[in-house]
């Protein structure tokens, strides 16, 4: 018994399948006598174009035997034709006693075998048999392959999806400890993306940019309530305790996220333009473009929203704010793609 199993011994109950390419009439007849009186179903063709059109009505034909000297196009393109529309049907190349190194290199170019005229019939039927043995491992081989993507694809699709529900769980956590945080990191998100979309940023990177503005102040966990809570101004030890968010923000992820792009720009997402920002305190283009980005998004849905110490400000002098501050707290070409953004359209929330 071999791998194949039952497999193999229903298959080699049905009726072997041939095809016959050769422009010799003599040589037709005889492999087709031959075959038919074994119980075998043959069809013969003469010339290249009935032959591919044999090919296209019997696709489950088990071997093709193919002359390599056929006139007008030769075998060997004919047989190339065969590999790469149907992979699964086995050639066996006739070849003349003096053309053994095409025969050679139809091998090459994946012919099951070669006869070579003048050749014995009673060794076709050992080497129609090999042929399908090795076209039913193929098939196995492929539905295996093909039963191995999908169990892939279905564990991908659990990783992804724990993944993104540890993500979700993380911004729940920052939104229980901080209510005025509830809805902030989606608006910056999906602010960020239309920002990176008029940038002409790729989706791979817009998706990045997502999970990015999604967790940025996750790291607010890690502040003391009185401070995330005071509703009047913060003295100077307590703003130097707040800007330590982006750094636990940071490290946070770092455990789950392994992507320089997101965790730089949740990092640098409060450093300015001019130098004057935080963690690092870089300067213009030392700054991440996702950090610029997220910078311009979180701006304007701070402004615009509630906070303890502060009422929101109407959308106009938000934008007004923004514009203000291009080139010493913003990006320029960003603040030029944020402006160009139809914020009624992803961000209703214009009136304070
Ligand atoms: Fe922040």
């Amino acid at each position: 018994m071999n791998i194949l199993g039952k497999q193999k011994s229903k298959s080699h109950e049905e009726k072997k399948k041939v095809i016959i390419i050769d422009d010799e009439q003599y040589v037709r007849e005889i492999l087709h006598n031959y075959l038919t009186g074994k119980g075998w179903e043959v069809n013969c063709a003469s010339n290249w174009e009935k032959g591919v059109e044999l090919i296209k009505r019997h696709p489950d034909v088990d071997v093709v035997f193919l002359d390599l000297l056929l006139p007008g196009e030769r075998g060997l393109a004919l047989l190339r034709q065969i590999r790469s529309h149907f992979p699964n049907i086995m050639v066996v190349v006739i070849a003349s006693h003096n053309d053994i190194s095409t025969a050679v290199e139809c091998m090459k170019e994946g012919a099951f075998d070669y006869l070579t005229k003048p050749f014995q019939l009673e060794k076709i039927p050992l080497l129609v048999e090999r042929a399908r043995e090795l076209k039913e491992l193929r098939i196995r081989e492929s539905l295996l392959k093909k039963e191995l993507e999908e169990k892939i694809e279905i564990q991908n699709r659990k990783i992804k999806d724990l993944f993104l529900g540890s993500l979700n769980a993380l911004v729940r956590v920052l939104e229980a400890k901080d209510e005025y945080t509830v809805g902030h990191s989606r608006t910056v998100a999906l602010l960020a993306c239309e920002i990176a979309k008029v940038l002409g940023l790729g989706s791979t990177l817009r998706k990045k940019l997502l999970i990015a503005g999604h967790l940025h102040d996750i790291g607010k966990v890690g502040i003391r309530d009185d401070i995330l809570r005071k509703p009047g101004p913060l003295t100077r030890e307590e703003f130097e305790h707040i800007r330590r968010h982006p750094l636990i923000s940071e490290e946070i992820l770092s455990y789950v996220i392994k992507d320089n792009f997101i965790l730089s720009s949740v990092r640098h997402h409060h450093e300015r333009i001019n130098g004057r920002g935080y963690p690092d305190g870089l300067k213009g283009d030392e700054i991440p473009l996702g950090a610029k980005i997220l910078a311009v998004a979180d701006a304007y849905e701070a402004m615009t929203s509630h906070r303890p110490y502060r009422k929101a400000l109407p959308a106009e002098i938000a934008l007004k704010e923004i514009e203000k501050n291009k080139g010493y707290h913003f990006d320029p070409e960003v603040v030029r793609a944020f402006l160009s953004v139809p914020l009624t359209k992803i961000y209703p929330k214009t009136e304070p």
